[in-house]
Formats: structure tokens, C-alpha cells, sequence
């Protein structure tokens, strides 16, 4: 026996054209191909062939897809034919033994979450505890039929009743922790539903098994959803919601809708529009830009067009990019989503939204244009910096050479100039090592509270070692600060001389790692953290009250360095020597990364502009040298 996803994969890579070819000769007409019917020996062309996969003769009648034509044609049995056909395609077949491995492991929990998902249901719709959740779906317009199509059920508050309904039917407790419907903090504690007063949508996988659970909260409150663990049979980053039904009408439609929430697939759906999916309240995984590549050449994202909303599409397309299908970007009006946008406007105005959606890259530049990003060369640098990893990001050789093109005249830069610098990032990228872990708390939007909400506590073997340049410098700095307390302001002056040149970026970009470290004007981390908090203590603490102090605003393994640095043995015999010498050599860098910025923004620079960013590296070169800069030990620009 060989897997669904095996057979399915093989369906999905097969060129059927180039398979029937080998038996008949086809000619194309128009978007099919036809030739004479190799089933009844016919000598007209009544014979059709459809490339997205499928054959009918007109004739006599005979149709099936690429299998059924080579067990037919052939004489194999299914099995046979479909390693046949992965052989020709590309894929590989693994067959594995039905009888000696009995059923699928994953069965019983397929079963476990489709009984839950049958009791949800049940609950909701006649358990007077749900009364709220059906007023609920009404006020958001849901009718019944809606609800039943999407399995939508009722988790209720009460804590033994899904439980003991399971356990009655044999399911242990610890089936139903594996399956993620239960939950235990401590060993000793009762094990309780996870899912507690919150609508449920039955997450199914691409064969239609039962695999989770989405469960929105009824009313206000945090998370506004949840969904299933991790657990044998969810795997988040490899699921869409209602892929399992959207499949069909997406390769039919040659088109997948990506929109944010379970709302918006059903509203959509509801709608009549079918092709719809939602990622589960995760930026969307590489596995879930595959499946959609399986299914549909283009996709069109359909997120809230607010800053989040567009981060998040556009972070998805260079996932979407990589896998080489195409993609546009629906624009929402302000406010709204596809659910309010259909609940309001109806099917057809949604039709037109998609209608009307750009290419993602055309929508980036007409962001970056209408921002005036294009205007000066500062900006325009920028603008070129946040365009190019989405190039990169591109697998299609025509859409990349598209895609420059259309940066090269957006910024009214050679297109020499693009492609070398594309090359060079390509290679950069490759060489430069993971960013230093930042201190920094992020929250990313829509993820449940499995999320990591902070870094993971990072691991220190050994002394801090920052990967920042200079960053000795800025040690030293942080280091008068704490036992140095009077001096404190004398290193914050200094500091704030230091033009650090934040530049600014258009909002809606998502930042990649290194734009997200903190806006400290010391660049590594840590010590810019423990020097952001330091500017707000008073100089009357010292020693270890300065570090209690510290400890209310910094993570734990900061302070400790903190601490480390207040301990250190080494004497520190004029902190006023320390403080300039830090400062020369951080206003050093600081001339050396506009150096390097010169370098940058020179083969973009056009007549005048050019030759004034060369007189200015000139006048940086003279000043450095007059400092006596030499640089210092394993300083280099990437
Ligand atoms: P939104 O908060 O934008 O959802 O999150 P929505 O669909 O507009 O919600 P309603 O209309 O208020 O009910 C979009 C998606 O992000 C995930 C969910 O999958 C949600 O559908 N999400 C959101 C989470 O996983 N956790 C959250 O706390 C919030
Ligand atoms: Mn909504």
C-alpha cells in the first residue's frame, strides 16, 4: 500500500500530457491536448487531454486520470501505476506493508478529535450551557447550516463533562492529553479540557482526518483564541485550515485565497467563494507555502491592511516566492477583513477586491512610491534594502528578472547596479552568522499563547561574548556608569554626540532579525539594554542596590552580566580616560559605517548627488587618518 501523500504527491508532480504522449499523439488545441482514443482504437482526434490532469474520450466515453490511464493502457494494478508514474515524475514512492503494520498509528486520535468535534457540536447546539454561544454565532451571522458545514461546536466552562463523555467510551486520560483535549500543569493536578467557554472549528488535514481544534473565546479576554498543541497529528506550521475542502475549487480556480482567521474562510466560504485558507495564527510556515503550491499557481493574500496585517502579508509572500507560485495582495478597506468585508458588501464586491489586487511586488512599490520613499537618497536606499530580499526570495528565474526591472525603474537605478548588489547579498547572506540574542521582548500578532512571548533564556557557557564591533568600547562605557555613578552623565552625553544615523523605515515592512535589536545607541544587546535602563537610575545607587534596581527591568541573564561587570577584578584607574577612549573609538565606528554607507549609497546617487558622497568619503578618510584610527582588532564591515 503506498500513503495518501505519497499518491497524492505523485498526482500533483506528474505531467500527464508528457505520459499520454508516450502512447498517443497529441496535439494541442487550445488549453487541452487531443489525439486519436487509444481505448477504442479510434483515428479522430476525440481524444482530450487536460494538462491539470484528466482524460475523456468522446467517443466512447472512457475518462480517468493519469493512474487509471496506466493501469488501463498498461495493464498495471494501482499500485504499480503509481510508482510508475513517480518514477517518471520525479517522486519518490515509499509502499508500505497494510497488513504487517496494521492500522495507521494516528488513527485512534483522528477518531479521539472527531468524537470531540461530534460532542462540541452536540453541545452546542442543545446543552443550555451554550445558549450564549449560539446567541453568538446569530449576532455574527452564522446561520445553523453554515455552522454544521464547519463543524462549528460549543467547549463548555464545566470541567468533567467532555471528559468523562470520552473516558465512557473508552478513551483514557491519556489518549486525550496526547491529543491535546486535555490539560495538566502540575503531576498531581486534575487534568483539565483545554478548551473552556470558547467556540470550536474542527481543524481537519488535507485527507479530511480530524486533527484539531481552533476555540475562540465568547466574549473579551486573552487568547482571544487557542488552538490544539502540537501532537501526533497537528503539525501547525504543515496545516490549513479548510484545505481539506478548499482543494478542489483551487485547482479548478487555478487560484488559493490566504486569508488571516477561521472567521474569514467561513464568512468566504458562506459567501461562495471557495478556495479559501487560513494559516492558524502563525506567520505562514514553509510546509503550508507548499501545500498551497501544490494546489494553485497564484495566491492571493487577503490580511487586515492595517501595519500588522501587511507585515504579516508580506512576510508570507517571500515564503510564497520561494516556493515559486505567484502572488498578489487583495487590499482590504481600512478596518475591515474579509468577514466584515463579505458580511457587509457581499460576494461580489469581494470578486472585485481580488479583481483588483497587484502583483506583491507592484503593491510594495506603490507603498514605497506613495511614501515618498523613492524621493531622496537616504530614503531610496532604504526603499532598494527592503526590496531586494524579496527578489532574492524569488525561485521563478522570469518573475526575479520582472521583479528587478521593475525596482530598477521605481528607483530610477541602473539595472546593472541591482543585479550586482543582488549577488552579493546572495553570498553575504550565506556567510554572515545567526544575530547575537536580543533582550528585547516581541510579541508577534495572532499567535496563541504557545508562542514564546520572550527569547528562550539564553544559555551562557563562559563570558558574554558580544558580536557586536566595538563592543568593548561599550562595556567599558556601561562599566564607569555603574561604578562610576557621578561619571554617569558624562558617558550619556558622549554617547548622545554619537550620530548613530537611526534611519527610519516604512512600517509595514517585517523586520528581519537584526532591524529588531532595541533603538539603544550602544548596538550590542545587552550592554544597550543595561545602558537604556541605567539612564533612568538615580546616582545615589550603587553596588548591589544598583543591580537590585536593575534586576525590576532587565532579564535575568543581563543582570547577571550586569553583576559580572560590577565584580570584575580588574581596577578601572581613570574612568575619565576609559570614557574618552571609549567615545573616540565608538565616534571611529560611527565614521567608518557611514564610510561604508557612502559605499552603498554611491552607485544609486546620480550626477551631483554622486560627486558630493565622494568629497564626503574623502573628507572621512582625511579625518580618520588625522585621528590616528587604525582600526581595532577584528574589526571589519560585513
Ligand atoms: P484576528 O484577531 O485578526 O481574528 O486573528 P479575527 O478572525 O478577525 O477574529 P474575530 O473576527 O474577532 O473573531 C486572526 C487569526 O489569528 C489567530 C486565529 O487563527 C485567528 O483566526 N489568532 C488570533 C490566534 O491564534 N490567537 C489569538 O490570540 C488571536
Ligand atoms: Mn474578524
Amino acid at each position: 500500500m503506498i500513503p495518501d501523500e505519497d499518491v497524492e504527491r505523485v498526482r500533483d508532480a506528474a505531467d500527464i500530457v508528457a505520459i499520454i504522449s508516450e502512447h498517443v499523439r497529441l496535439k494541442r488545441v487550445g488549453s487541452v491536448f487531443r489525439g486519436p482514443c487509444p481505448f477504442h482504437q479510434g483515428t479522430n482526434n476525440n481524444f482530450s487531454v487536460l494538462p491539470k490532469g484528466g482524460y475523456t474520450c468522446f467517443v466512447c466515453g472512457e475518462k480517468g486520470n493519469v493512474f487509471t490511464f496506466v493501469q488501463k493502457r498498461l495493464g498495471m494494478t494501482f499500485v504499480e501505476a503509481v510508482k510508475y508514474v513517480g518514477e517518471k515524475s520525479g517522486i519518490e514512492v515509499r509502499e508500505v506493508k497494510a497488513h504487517r503494520e496494521g492500522p495507521d498509528p494516528r488513527e485512534p486520535f483522528w477518531e479521539i478529535n472527531g468524537t470531540a468535534a461530534a460532542w462540541f457540536t452536540e453541545t452546542l447546539w442543545n446543552s443550555p450551557s451554550a445558549k450564549e454561544a449560539r446567541e453568538y454565532l446569530a449576532s455574527r451571522q452564522i446561520s445553523r447550516e453554515t455552522a454544521d458545514r464547519f463543524e462549528l461546536g460549543y467547549a463548555p466552562r464545566e470541567l468533567g463533562l467532555m471528559r468523562a463523555y470520552l473516558n465512557n467510551l473508552g478513551w483514557e486520560d491519556d489518549r486525550l492529553l496526547q491529543a491535546g483535549l486535555l490539560v495538566k500543569r502540575a503531576e498531581e493536578e486534575e487534568p483539565r479540557p483545554r478548551f473552556r467557554d470558547r467556540l470550536t472549528f474542527a481543524i481537519l488535514d488535507a485527507a479530511a482526518h480530524h486533527v484539531a481544534f481552533g476555540g475562540r473565546l465568547l466574549g473579551p479576554g486573552e487568547p482571544k483564541y487557542l488552538n490544539s498543541s502540537e501532537s501526533e497529528v497537528f503539525h501547525k506550521g504543515q496545516t490549513l485550515y479548510h484545505l481539506n475542502a478548499a482543494r478542489q475549487a483551487m485547482r479548478r480556480e487555478e487560484r488559493a485565497i490566504l486569508v488571516e482567521g477561521y472567521f474569514d474562510v467561513v464568512r468566504m466560504v458562506d459567501a461562495g467563494i471557495e478556495p479559501v485558507v487560513a494559516p492558524m495564527g502563525t506567520a505562514l510556515a514553509e510546509g503550508q507555502a507548499e501545500l498551497l503550491r501544490r494546489h494553485a499557481k497564484t495566491v492571493f493574500i487577503a490580511y487586515d491592511s492595517d501595519a500588522p496585517g501587511q507585515k504579516a502579508t508580506f512576510r508570507a509572500a517571500d515564503v510564497l516566492l520561494a516556493q515559486g507560485v505567484a502572488v498578489r495582495v487583495v487590499t482590504m478597506p481600512d478596518g475591515d477583513d474579509p468577514d466584515t468585508y463579505v458580511r457587509a458588501h457581499g460576494r461580489d464586491a469581494m470578486e472585485k477586491l481580488i479583481a483588483n489586487s497587484l502583483d506583491v511586488f507592484d503593491r510594495k512599490v506603490q507603498l514605497l512610491e506613495r511614501g515618498g520613499w523613492f524621493n531622496d537618497l537616504q530614503r531610496k536606499r532604504r526603499a532598494l534594502d527592503s526590496l531586494l530580499p524579496t527578489i532574492r526570495a524569488c525561485t521563478d528565474q522570469l518573475t526575479r528578472e520582472m521583479y528587478l526591472a521593475r525596482a530598477a525603474e521605481a528607483a530610477a537605478v541602473d539595472r546593472s547596479v541591482l543585479a550586482r548588489e543582488l549577488e552579493a547579498g546572495a553570498s553575504r547572506r550565506a556567510r554572515t552568522s545567526a544575530p547575537p540574542p536580543s533582550p528585547t521582548i516581541r510579541r508577534v500578532r495572532g499567535e496563541d499563547e504557545e508562542a514564546p512571548v520572550a527569547p528562550p533564556p539564553v544559555q551562557r557557557v563562559g563570558p558574554y561574548r558580544s558580536t557586536v564591533e566595538a563592543s568593548s568600547s561599550e562595556r567599558d562605557l556601561v562599566r564607569v556608569m555603574m561604578l562610576h555613578r557621578p561619571l554617569a552623565d558624562a558617558v550619556i552625553e558622549g554617547v548622545g554626540r554619537l550620530s548613530d544615523g537611526e534611519m527610519e523605515r516604512p512600517d509595514w515592512l517585517p523586520e528581519d532579525e537584526e532591524q529588531a535589536l532595541p533603538p539603544a545607541r550602544l548596538r550590542d544587546p545587552a550592554y544597550g539594554a543595561i545602558y537604556e535602563a541605567l539612564l533612568e537610575a538615580e546616582v545615589s545607587l550603587q553596588g548591589g542596590e544598583l543591580v537590585t534596581w536593575l534586576g525590576d527591568k532587565l532579564e535575568p541573564w543581563v543582570v547577571r552580566l550586569a553583576e559580572e561587570m560590577l565584580d570584575t577584578p580588574e581596577s578601572m584607574m581613570n574612568p575619565q580616560a576609559s570614557i574618552d577612549g571609549a567615545l573616540r573609538r565608538l565616534r571611529e565606528r560611527s565614521m567608518r559605517d557611514r564610510l561604508a554607507e557612502l559605499d552603498r549609497l554611491t552607485p544609486i546617487a546620480l550626477g551631483e548627488q554622486k560627486d558630493r558622497l565622494i568629497a564626503e568619503k574623502q573628507r572621512l578618510n582625511n579625518e580618520l587618518r588625522h585621528m590616528g584610527a587604525t582600526g581595532w582588532k577584528g574589526y571589519r564591515r560585513p
